[in-house]
Parts: C-alpha cells; sequence; structure tokens
C-alpha cells in the first residue's frame, strides 16, 4: 500500500524481496540504497559481498583470478545472501549471464531490471573506473560489445524500469508506485 507521509515521501510496506538487475552504470547500487531507506529493508549488493569476501576489488579478482573465479563467487553469494530473509539487493551486471542465478533471484522475490540506452551508460561509465571488463584505451569498442552481448538478458524481470534521463529517487518512486500495483493485484 502507498502512503504519503509528512515529508511528502512515499513510503510502502512490502513484505518481499526486491532484487535489482541491469548493465553496468544503470545505478542498481544507488537506487538500492534508496529503496532500501524508504521500505526500511536492509540493502545488500553482491559486489560489495564478493569483494568483503576475497577482500579484493572486483577489477582485482577479474585480473588475479579472471572472469569464470568471479561468475563462481557471485553465483554462490547470490545464493547465500537470497536465504529467505527480505532485503534489497543490487547485482553485478553480469548476473543475468548464468541462467540458475535468474531463475534463483525470480523465486526469491520480485525482479527490477533497470535499463538504459548505450549513450547513458557511456556518459555514465566514463565518469568512473574500476569495471575492468571496459576499462582501458579501447573504452567505447568494449562497451559497445558488451552492451550488444547482454541485449535482452534483462528483460526476464518482473518489472522494468528505463532509467535514461531520470534521476535516481525518481526511479526509486516509479519502482515503489509499480510494485504496488503488482502486489495489489497479488500478481506475485
Ligand atoms: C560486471 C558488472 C560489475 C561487476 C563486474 C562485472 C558485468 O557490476 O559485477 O565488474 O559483467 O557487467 P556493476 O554492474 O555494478 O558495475
Amino acid at each position: 500500500m502507498i502512503a504519503s507521509d509528512n515529508d511528502s515521501v512515499i513510503s510502502i510496506r512490502f513484505d518481499k524481496t526486491i532484487i535489482l538487475i541491469g548493465f553496468m552504470g544503470t545505478g542498481k547500487t544507488t537506487v538500492g540504497r534508496i529503496l532500501a531507506d524508504r521500505l526500511k529493508m536492509p540493502f545488500f549488493d553482491t559486489d560489495k559481498l564478493i569483494e568483503d569476501l576475497e577482500d579484493t576489488p572486483i577489477s582485482d579478482i577479474f585480473k588475479t583470478k579472471g572472469e569464470s573465479y568471479f561468475r563462481n563467487l557471485e553465483a554462490q553469494v547470490l545464493a547465500e545472501v537470497l536465504d529467505g530473509k527480505k532485503l534489497v539487493l543490487a547485482t553485478g551486471g553480469g548476473v543475468v549471464l548464468n541462467k540458475d542465478n535468474m531463475s534463483l533471484m525470480k523465486s526469491s522475490g520480485v525482479v527490477i531490471a533497470l535499463t538504459a540506452g548505450l549513450d547513458t551508460v557511456k556518459a555514465r561509465l566514463q565518469r568512473s573506473s574500476g569495471r575492468y571488463l571496459v576499462d582501458g584505451a579501447d573504452f567505447d569498442e568494449k562497451l559497445e560489445r558488451l552492451y550488444e552481448s547482454r541485449a535482452g538478458l534483462y528483460e526476464d524481470a518482473h518489472i522494468i524500469v528505463s532509467v535514461d534521463d531520470k534521476v535516481p529517487y525518481d526511479i526509486a518512486d516509479e519502482i515503489i508506485y509499480k510494485i504496488s500495483l503488482f502486489n495489489q493485484n497479488n500478481i506475485w
């Protein structure tokens, strides 16, 4: 149910885990933190859990141990964090590459895909670093190839929200509104 409190901030009581998926740079962590705050739920991020587990930044894990090592850890951490407690979870952009991850996420809560056009992710990722898969001189080429290779993989979510030209607080509001509609209709 949506209720406006005295500060005019939309709040909602929701008792299911919320899982954010989406390409790098779509704002899963930022939006996830806002959602967790609004919904009074704990927030987790699979990348952060992996970094804590390995005591190493993600880009160094890729560099020293390789992508398949990282993907195994990602699947392991995902299964551990989705153990039944209610939470908001931001995932790494590649979590959808593993079909078992996708099935687990869909059976554990509401999966929300944040989508963005290539121009949006390019502009956002140009301003940040530390993403091994696109870092380096051939950033544009790597990014375009990766973006195309992921086309369609995020569309199997329960809810899809485009983030193009939107700010994180508005995206969180849109998610809460869409969740409330689905919730009322007992879609899950
Ligand atoms: C990856 C996305 C990253 C991180 C890793 C791999 C990907 O997370 O998990 O660098 O394969 O798309 P963000 O989507 O949070 O940047």
